[in-house]
């Protein structure tokens, strides 16, 4: 059975059907989904406009109880949804857990924020003027989301693009629809007016471009690579509708001298190597005072050694495979690259195991430096580099010497030198003593320099994207 888009309230056949493999083992498919193309995708943004007047005035309490509707489903269903998440995408089975609950929670939360869109009430400096600061739906909205968060990250751009009054076309990753469709096929039974919500499965340089370019999508959020968000960016500024994009990352995770040596290593395999690595907010640069550097490397090491790499499925992995086998290849090429330039500590080699798939041992450099390709591209894999600093000052210049700003974090049981370091680095995130990844669902997700652009995602920043401010003024 092909699992269809759904558009307009209907479920809808594709020009083809496209299989959604298992990484941990390339001959078990999870599904066949239908590929939509661009009519389809016109389709559905016809769909949502269509939709847009009426759902805008549905009023909070609809929209709260759709929303409550699919949390509580999610959550209901976390086992379930979860193994479909770890089949399809690789990260281990309680990775996938916790993601379905972090995507119920997202879902539970906006039901909340529909409920609280507020306004504020001025005085005028014209006496007997009010002045009042309202937010209304901005319109049709496009989401765009990856493969590495395939249930979570369409959680928290659908439910606040919702809650707020908006309607929305969604396309996810083609290496993973089966989540996304999973969480359609809530959503299709959670009372929206048919439009609302549209689903549509295919490729982000068809789909996804005719989202970006059609005058009817007032916004477009977008979680990916950064070479695809700066051609939506310049694409979506042409005819000035919204932008925001959260791309990549290259974190530091800095351990100083007087760092727990237990905690720096926990945050240091967790924020690496954890989800295999594929996270915008991984830590792939460590970044190692003197003094604690070559008891760091070692100790890390040794941890390394006991990460268990396997079927994303047996309760006994800590590490799934890469997504695919693109991906695969490109981690080989900066292992391979790491090799030339610095000295490899551990890992980087592909595994065979007992079904064939995408399976790479979690690869440490040491002795590299900032400068260095493998220190300012972004790997989106199990790949971590060691930088060693002089003192905290060097530390701190490497760490902000990226061009992008996602993520970062520090190790130290010095209040001052974290004060300092949470005040000095520059990224939208800092992490104390915790992994660079792993964050909580709601506060605000988003980066500085090139790793974001546009409004924050997720809390209750998330309404300055899809929202749009109007300013009244009455004479009574
Ligand atoms: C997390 O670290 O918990 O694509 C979330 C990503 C990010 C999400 C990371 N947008 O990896």
């Amino acid at each position: 059975m092909t699992r269809k888009n759904f558009i307009g309230g209907e479920w809808v056949e594709g020009s083809e059907a496209v299989p959604d493999v298992n990484p941990s083992n390339l001959a078990d498919v999870v599904g066949e989904y239908a590929r939509a193309g661009v009519a389809q995708a016109e389709q559905a943004i016809a769909a949502a406009r269509d939709a847009f007047p009426a759902w805008a005035e549905a009023g909070i309490q609809k929209r709260f109880d759709a929303l409550d509707f699919v949390g509580s489903e999610l959550l209901a269903r976390r086992d379930e949804l979860g193994r479909l998440l770890s089949r399809e995408e690789g990260k281990t089975l309680r990775e996938g857990i916790a993601e379905v609950v972090r995507a119920g929670q997202i879902f539970k939360f906006f039901a909340g924020e529909a409920l609280r869109i507020g306004g504020e009430r001025l005085p005028s400096v014209r006496p007997g003027v009010e002045v009042e600061i309202l937010r209304e739906p901005i319109g049709v909205v496009g989401l765009i989301t990856p493969w590495n968060f395939p249930i979570a990250i369409p959680a928290w751009k659908v439910a606040p693009a919702l809650a707020f009054g908006n309607t929305v076309v969604l396309k996810p990753a083609e290496a993973t629809p089966a989540c996304a469709w999973a969480m359609a096929e809530i959503l299709s039974r959670a009372g929206l007016p048919a439009g609302v919500f549209n689903l549509v499965v295919g490729k982000g340089s068809v789909v996804g471009d005719a989202l970006v370019r059609s005058p009817h999508v007032a916004g477009v959020s977008f979680t990916g690579s950064a070479a695809t968000g700066e051609q939506i960016l310049r694409k979506l500024a042409e005819r000035r509708a919204r932008a925001q994009l959260e791309m990549g990352g290259k974190n530091p995770l800095v351990v100083l001298d007087d760092a727990d040596l237990e905690v720096a290593v926990r945050c240091a395999i967790q924020g690496a190597f954890h989800s295999t690595g594929q996270r915008c907010t991984a830590s792939s640069r460590l970044v190692v005072t003197e003094g604690i550097h070559d008891r760091f490397v070692a100790a890390l090491a040794s941890a390394m050694t006991a990460l268990r790499v396997g079927d994303a499925l047996d309760p006994a992995t800590d590490l799934g495979p890469v997504i695919d086998r693109a991906q695969l290849e490109q981690d080989l090429r900066y292992v391979d690259l790491g090799k030339r330039c610095g000295r490899l500590v551990a890992g980087g080699e592909p595994l065979k195991r007992a079904t064939e798939g995408h399976y790479l041992a979690p690869a440490l450099f040491a002795d590299t430096t900032n400068d260095m390709a493998i220190n300012r591209e972004e790997i989106f894999g199990p790949v971590a580099t060691v930088i060693r600093a002089r003192g905290d000052d060097e530390a701190l210049g490497i760490a902000n010497d990226t061009e992008l700003g996602l993520s970062a974090g520090v190790c130290t049981t010095s209040l001052a030198r974290a004060s300092r370091f949470k005040r000095d680095l520059q990224s939208g995130m800092v992490m104390v003593n915790l992994p660079t990844a792993g964050v909580d669902p709601h506060v605000p997700f988003g980066g500085r320099k090139g790793s974001s652009y546009g409004p924050r995602e997720q809390g209750t920043y998330a309404r300055e994207f899809y929202t749009a401010v109007k300013t009244a003024y009455t004479a009574p």
